[in-house]
């Protein structure tokens, strides 16, 4: 039959499960819960109660980093370090894996391994680090669970860095792998690679959180802004991503010329010709490797990886002042590189050479159109200069921006581990005060609670300023979070989400609790504790009985610890658990709410049950009625439920844009009910709903207050790594 024949219809091998057309297929624009799912304990082959941390700090830690130091100069004949050193290539991969953060929603960053997976494992701008990654398996094998991959990189970086003589800031371990690629993260949607189509809006501003100028690079584009060998368009590019990766102008140039002063770029021939296919497109023999080079010898100097060709300073494996020696000291000129990619060269035919990689020979000096614009950019310019002169001034400048860079996404000291951490605390870091053995004791918190209580506080007014306090944190970089109690301070205290006038309300009745308390306890404990009483009392007030778990020992900081800027970012775009959303968004609401779930840590059935009680609650940023749907406001009842799933109500948009919509009564034609796409999203997706089914079943309220309850602690204490 014509079945039979057709290789792909016909052949029942074909037919194998998670293969043919998938519901993403069929409707790309379906809601991405996928991401609520991610790192799911069926992928993590550890036990469940692995203890990472405890793991490392088990390791002789001094050992581990010699293995890595000496590692760097023994020679692997399948693929040869360069100048006999594997320093700058290891570099090179801490530093892709640390530059995909950025600042703006807190993702990518070193702290996940991630650089393991596609798509990043496959990225152009990781050409070869497949590599690395395999020259150190001997190391984690023999360390095996103790250190993580994620640690492992950066580790290399440190020990690369070292190894050639400078001196680092310091090191902390704490980097916990995945086991899987990490889908939430929003990489743009070219379908090339180094496509640039669809990631610039205005006077070529990056859209959204993007921190590269390309599909599949790190930053920008070595050659220049869309391949023009244009140096001040390359700063205008520069200043822009590396902004996003929270760093500023002199931080930029410390670790741009920090970074080449070591190794060298590699394009011996067309990589069109010789470069095979990328690790995760490549054949089942190449073993998870890709980009096989039949160019000659295929590596040392016949290596091609970005295609630009050759070494930045004479010196490529040694820490030194060689970068603006040969930057600023000498006059460059464009050429092009065997690989054909633009690149500078001395005007000068006599300028210093660099070893060849191999060890025969030498080889000419480069710059790369990025690292002209360290010449070029009358900012950058005055930088480098400064630097050139003071060279004490570029190691420190580099020591700190590296240090940054590898350790930005870790979150709090407390998941900070190992024996070489600085001992300076940083801006950066969102540091609080340590808790210096304060904690309360039971019979204090039962003494707060009744404090709390009498005030004229609402249910309302107590639930929703404990979420403004702790919502802020964001699983992808660990910051935000309650403790530190930085609600009371500049920028959040004037967040629109937070109904500052409430807040302000909310603020100066628990100071009296505070200031009567006749004991110590921070606001950052008593704003926690009052979310718990609200929540009691809501859960009371609909028959339950229910305490919600508190764990005390926060600490306050202070306006000086808090970086106003950096705590910018922190903003949500929407919080669909308080009903807003930003004015001028084009995303729709409910994507807003699952990105923030996602960021968040929580699972479908516990994003669903805070959404309902929420609302039952009344905590709407602004007080106003939309998807409260119940008459008892004030009690945490299953009433969002079932009230969104009662056939006795009809929907209709209210507004032209979707977003507002009113329930009305099919019989009567009364309107009864105001929600917003987030509200109606848990009867219109069959997934939510489902969920929304238990909740709102006649046997569900128990079920929904007790996920309610356990959902809300987890909340308050997702940034509590100092107990965890
Ligand atoms: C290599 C571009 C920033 C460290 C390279 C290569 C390119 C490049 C094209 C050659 C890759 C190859 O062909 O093997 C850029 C651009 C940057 C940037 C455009 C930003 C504007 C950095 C930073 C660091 C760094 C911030 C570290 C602090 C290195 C090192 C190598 C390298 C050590 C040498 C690798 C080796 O010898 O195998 N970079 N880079 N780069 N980069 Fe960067």
């Amino acid at each position: 039959s014509a079945a039979a024949k057709c290789p792909f219809l016909g052949n029942p091998d074909q037919l194998v499960a998670g293969k043919g057309t998938t519901n993403r297929d069929w409707w790309p624009n379906e809601l991405k819960l996928n991401i609520l799912r991610q790192n799911g304990t069926s992928s993590d082959p550890m036990d469940k109660d692995f203890d990472y941390a405890a793991a490392f700090n088990s390791l002789d830690f001094p050992t581990l980093k010699q293995e890595v130091i000496d590692l760097m100069t023994d020679s692997q004949d399948w693929w040869p370090a360069d100048y006999g050193h594997y320093g700058p290539f290891m570099i090179r991969m801490a530093w892709h894996s640390a530059g995909t953060y950025r600042i703006g929603d807190g993702r990518g960053g070193s702290s996940s391994g991630s650089q393991r997976f596609a798509p990043l494992n496959s990225w152009p701008d990781n050409g070869n680090l497949d590599k690395a990654r395999l020259l150190l398996w001997p190391i984690k094998k023999k360390y095996g669970k103790n250190i993580s991959w994620a640690d492992l990189f950066i580790l290399a970086g440190n020990a690369a860095l070292e190894s050639m003589g400078f001196k680092t800031f310091g090191f902390s371990g704490g980097r916990e792998d995945v086991w899987e690629p990490e889908q939430d993260i929003n990489w743009g949607y070219e379908d090339e690679w180094l496509g640039e189509k669809e990631r610039h809006e205005g006077d070529r501003e990056l859209k959204g959180f993007l921190g590269a100028t390309h599909m599949g690079l790190i930053y920008v584009n070595p050659e220049g802004p869309s391949g023009k060998p244009d140096p001040i368009g390359s700063a205008y590019d520069i200043r822009e991503t590396f902004g996003r990766m929270a760093m500023n102008d002199e931080e930029t140039v410390a670790l741009v010329a920090g970074g080449h002063t070591f190794g060298k770029a590699h394009g011996a021939a067309d990589p069109e010709k010789y470069v095979g296919a990328e690790p995760h497109g490549a054949t089942l023999e190449e073993m998870s490797t890709g980009w096989k080079n039949t160019y000659k010898s295929g590596v040392l100097d016949d290596t091609i990886t970005s295609g630009l060709e050759g070494a930045w300073t004479p010196n490529p494996t040694r820490w030194d002042a060689e970068y603006f020696d040969v930057l600023l000291n000498l006059d460059w000129e464009l050429t092009t590189s065997p690989a054909g990619a633009h690149q500078w060269k001395p005007s000068n035919p006599d300028a210093p050479q660099a070893p060849a990689a191999g060890g025969n020979g030498t080889q000419g000096i480069m710059m790369s159109t990025a690292d002209m614009a360290l010449k070029m950019d009358p900012e950058y310019r005055k930088i480098s200069e400064k630097f050139h002169k003071d060279h004490k001034a570029f190691e420190d400048a580099f020591a700190r921006a590296w240090y940054k860079l590898t350790h930005r996404d870790m979150g709090p000291l407390s998941r900070y581990l190992g024996p070489e951490l600085p001992k300076e605390e940083l801006l950066w870091q969102d540091p609080i005060p340590e808790a210096n053995g304060y904690t309360l004791s039971d019979s204090q918190v039962a003494t707060l609670k009744t404090a709390i209580d009498a005030t004229d506080l609402s249910a309302s007014d107590m639930v929703s300023v404990a979420w403004a306090s702790a919502s802020t944190f964001r699983n992808s970089d660990k910051r935000g979070g309650a403790n530190g109690a930085r609600i009371r301070l500049a920028p959040q205290n004037n967040w629109e989400v937070n109904n500052p006038e409430q807040l302000r309300k909310v603020l100066n009745a628990l100071k009296d609790v505070q200031d009567n308390a006749g004991f110590d306890v921070s606001m950052a404990d008593l704003i926690v504790l009052a979310g718990g009483v609200g929540v009691e009392r809501a859960a009371h007030n609909a028959g339950h009985k229910v305490t919600v778990p508190f764990t005390p020992g926060r600490t306050d900081a202070s306006q000086e610890q808090t970086d106003i800027d950096s705590f910018g970012y922190l903003e949500p775009r929407a919080d669909g658990f308080r009903n807003y959303q930003k004015g001028g968004m084009e995303t729709a609401a409910e994507e807003l709410l699952i990105d923030r779930a996602n960021l968040m840590e929580l699972s479908i059935p516990e994003m669903t049950a805070l959404v309902g009680g929420m609302r039952v609650i009344g905590c709407n940023y602004d007080g106003s009625k939309v998807g409260v749907f119940t008459d008892k406001v004030g009690a945490l009842t299953n009433d969002f439920f079932e009230n969104l799933l009662d056939f006795t109500y009809t929907w209709k948009a209210l507004s032209s844009d979707d977003t507002l919509f009113s329930g009305t009564d099919r019989r009567t034609g009364d309107m009864k009910f105001t929600g917003s796409r987030v509200d109606l999203i848990f009867g219109s997706n069959t997934e939510l709903r489902a969920i929304a089914e238990v909740y709102g079943a006649n046997d569900g309220e128990e079920r929904f207050v007790n996920t309610f309850v356990s959902a809300f602690a987890k909340v308050m204490d997702a940034d509590r790594f100092d107990v965890k």
